[in-house]
């Protein structure tokens, strides 16, 4: 997996991506094993158009799958047992069946992968042993989701190598539970789901309680728009904790508001709701995951009417929502949404859980350069450490590559 230099100067990133990290995995396997794989799966990393922290209040969400991908070059073997290397790491990671049934044996990067064959195991599923080569394209803990691509990548591989019945619709809770089981990370449903079922020019409105999907097209071409991607570069503050202490805070209200998610409380309600809460944080959080979930649908409806120009007020809610009720931005992330709405931006947000990550901005294609200079600008007259930037288009979920 590469680094977020990868992200270091405006460009259209394409299908030709793919051709690259895919030769990379065949690569990797060749020399790792010296044979050939059976066949090599991708599955991408996303931005969140909108819907910040409320897939696990069961709300609603907007992704879409970026062009970068992560590959998995694999065959079966005979034995039940899993070798995987990834051309991030020298040393390949081997487990069996011990390993994969007891979550958290097997750790770092691999436990993703050992992830994955704990919850097909779990779930009753029989996992042909394999070997597995890793490239991927994805920026690591850049907020781009690289650990739902290589879950959904592994998946896709497993469940096609051992003709398993298992639906695409039906993974990305399976996904989902190597994360929260295996790995132990509470995240919610949006980053698999959004890796496993997007489709290219589409974002991806998903009702995170009873998993449907609407894919509605996203034609930024035919807008004449651009969707420019900033890595900010903020180191992980506190990231993994202040995400789970988000998502307990939410709980909690639900539980005090006698809902079964936040998801339950309508707009209508919300200031009703806010005054049987104890305290004012814990208002905050229910008052942006309410009109988070609103703005998600919101978007949802301009976006159907072909009316992209106008989602941009909603993008920028958004944002200052999760700063100032969520608060899970960091300043170097609202320095770079600061800058690119100065410039001209029709509206821009962090996507992504926050306490780093990526913000995106929509802007008029021709000005996706002039934005991207003057958040470089804004950085450097702070001192931050330079932003990546790219301009992105929709791309599709997981599928085999051949
Ligand atoms: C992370 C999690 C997702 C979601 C987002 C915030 O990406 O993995 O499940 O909660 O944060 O919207």
């Amino acid at each position: 997996m590469t680094g977020p230099s990868d992200l270091a100067a405006p460009a259209d990133v394409t299908a030709g991506a793919t051709a690259d990290v895919a030769a990379r995995a065949t690569a990797g396997f060749r020399s790792r094993y010296a044979a050939e794989p059976a066949g090599r799966w991708a599955a991408p990393g996303r931005v969140n158009l909108i819907g910040e922290h409320t897939d696990y209040n069961d709300g609603y969400v907007l992704p879409f799958a970026l062009p970068l991908r992560t590959v998995v070059a694999a065959a079966t073997r005979e034995d039940e047992s899993w070798t995987v290397c990834s051309e991030l790491d020298d040393d390949p990671v081997e487990f069996g069946p011990d390993a994969a049934d007891e979550p958290g044996r097997v750790t770092g990067w691999a436990a993703y992968v050992a992830g994955v064959v704990w919850a097909l195991r779990d779930a009753g599923y029989a996992v042909p042993g394999a070997r597995l080569a890793i490239a991927s394209d994805v920026p690591l803990g850049s907020g781009l989701s690289s650990s739902a691509a290589l879950e959904a990548a592994v998946l896709a591989a497993l469940v096609d190598l051992g003709g398993l019945d298992l639906p695409a619709e039906k993974q990305p809770r399976l996904a989902q539970r190597a994360e929260n089981r295996y790995v132990g990370a509470p995240t919610g449903i949006m980053d698999q789901s959004a890796a496993i079922r997007c489709r290219a020019g589409h974002a991806l409105f998903l009702d995170c309680r009873d998993e449907s999907v609407e894919h509605i097209p996203f034609d930024l071409d035919d807008a004449g728009l651009a969707v420019l991607v900033v890595d900010s570069r903020a180191p992980h503050r506190h990231a993994d904790g202040e995400y789970a202490a988000r998502r307990r805070s939410c709980e909690r209200a639900a539980a005090a508001l006698g809902v079964p998610a936040l998801r339950d409380v309508a707009v209508a309600d919300l200031d009703a709701a806010l005054d049987r809460l104890p305290d004012d944080e814990t208002r905050r959080r229910v008052r942006h995951v309410v009109t988070e979930d609103q703005r998600v649908l919101d978007t949802a409806a301009l976006l159907r009417a072909g009316r992209v120009r106008e989602i941009g007020p909603l993008l920028t809610a958004s944002h200052a929502s999760m700063r100032d009720d969520f608060e899970i931005t960091v300043p170097e992330i609202d320095t770079a949404v600061e800058a690119a709405l100065a410039a001209g931006s029709l509206g821009a947000r962090m996507t992504g859980g926050g306490f780093g990550g990526c913000v995106l901005a929509l802007v008029d294609a021709g000005r996706a350069d002039a934005v991207a200079d003057a958040v470089r600008d804004a950085y450097a007259e702070r001192g931050f450490t330079a932003p990546g930037t790219v301009t992105v288009l929709p791309a599709a979920g997981a599928t085999r590559l051949g």
